[in-house]
């Protein structure tokens, strides 16, 4: 997809969508179960998008980490819980052959695990930075290689959990946003690479939903700072580790949703925006039409208001098609 198509589908992508437990519960029933692995299902989005899959009748292979998160996801119907650190390239081999031992073929990956990590850019340790876009960045590129020959089989689905970070970047977001901007280069070109085995591929792109995955890095940023001492960012330090302890967002049923619609919709989409109000919405939509009027500002090759407008008109319609 080119950066216009990628700017222009995901200012349209938001979704009016409908609750997962009546949408696609008749997809499952009566059919062969079909199965979605899961990454990051301890908690947060991963625990709520494998509840919903199982609670929809799908088989679910939940990645974790723990023991005990293992030992509770086991315990929900529909739910096969698998050791999964997606850093360690032993444990995503054990975890292909546990799928292929299953017997059901594997349909969907949601790769959703993932991490925070932020901090002024000029000051965080490099090994903090090159952890981040290990987790959620090239161990989304190992996970997949491993299983997609899986998908391949079962022409399935892979659903890349991103964030509006994707396409927001700001101050001490840059290890996080720049995972996050890779990972949407990353799924645009696997999307296209995959259409040769008609297997779709999809980015869900949420804003902020509750999770413990601020909370965690406030703990980190307080027991490590990663300002040095003297930083000039040491007071805004403060009030970006406080931003980050107060995680009182809605639950990530929408979150949740999308994902269903990106697995088993007959026409899932390129990219979907769930976020839980408008001021999120407008945050992330606005910077993408900033940037496009950053990039068309004077030079030879600048598009008129009148034809940025036509070509805007002309997405909208392809959206809907
Ligand atoms: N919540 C939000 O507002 C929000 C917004 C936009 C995007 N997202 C994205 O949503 C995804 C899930 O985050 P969340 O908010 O649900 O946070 P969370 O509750 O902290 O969940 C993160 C999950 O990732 C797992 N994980 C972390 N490192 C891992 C590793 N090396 N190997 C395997 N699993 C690992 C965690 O497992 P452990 O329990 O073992 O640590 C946990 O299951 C992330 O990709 C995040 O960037 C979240």
């Amino acid at each position: 997809m080119s950066k216009r198509t990628l700017v222009i589908s995901a200012i349209f992508a938001t979704v009016a969508l409908s609750s997962p437990q009546t949408s696609f519960a008749a997809a499952a029933e009566g059919k062969t179960q079909k199965a979605v692995l899961v990454t990051g299902a301890s908690s947060g989005i991963g625990l709520k998008i494998a509840e919903t899959l199982a609670a929809n009748g799908y088989f679910v292979y939940a990645g974790a980490r723990k023991q005990a998160d293992i030992d509770a996801l086991n315990k929900i119907p529909n739910i096969e819980a698998v050791r999964l650190d997606v850093t360690k390239q032993d444990e995503i081999d054990a975890a292909v052959k546990t799928v292929r031992a299953g017997g059901r073929g594997l349909y969907g990956l949601v790769n959703n695990a993932g991490i925070v990590t932020t901090g002024p850019i000029t000051e965080i340790a490099e090994e903090e930075l090159t952890w981040i876009l290990d987790v959620n960045l090239v161990a989304i590129y190992r996970v997949t290689k491993a299983f997609v020959p899986l998908i391949i089989e079962s022409k399935g689905r892979i659903s890349n959990i991103s964030s509006i970070s994707g396409i927001l970047s700001g101050m001490f977001w840059a290890p996080y946003s720049m995972s996050k901007h890779a990972l949407e280069a990353y799924t645009d070109a696997l999307a296209e690479e995959m259409q040769l085995f008609d297997v779709q591929v999809s980015a869900v792109n949420p804003g902020n939903y509750r999770s413990r995955i601020g909370t965690k890095e406030a703990v980190v940023m307080i027991n490590e700072p990663y300002a040095q001492p003297g930083s000039p960012y040491a007071e805004d330090m403060v009030d970006h580790i406080a931003y980050l302890s107060d995680r009182m967002y809605k639950e990530p049923d929408d979150v949740a949703a999308a994902v269903m619609h990106a697995l088993f919709d007959d026409a899932p989409k390129p990219n979907y925006l769930v976020v839980p109000n408008q001021g999120e919405a407008r945050w992330t939509i606005l910077r993408l039409i900033e940037e496009m009027a950053e990039l068309n500002d004077d030079h030879e090759f600048s598009y008129s208001d009148e034809e940025l407008i036509q070509m805007l008109k002309e997405a909208t319609a392809a959206q809907r098609e």
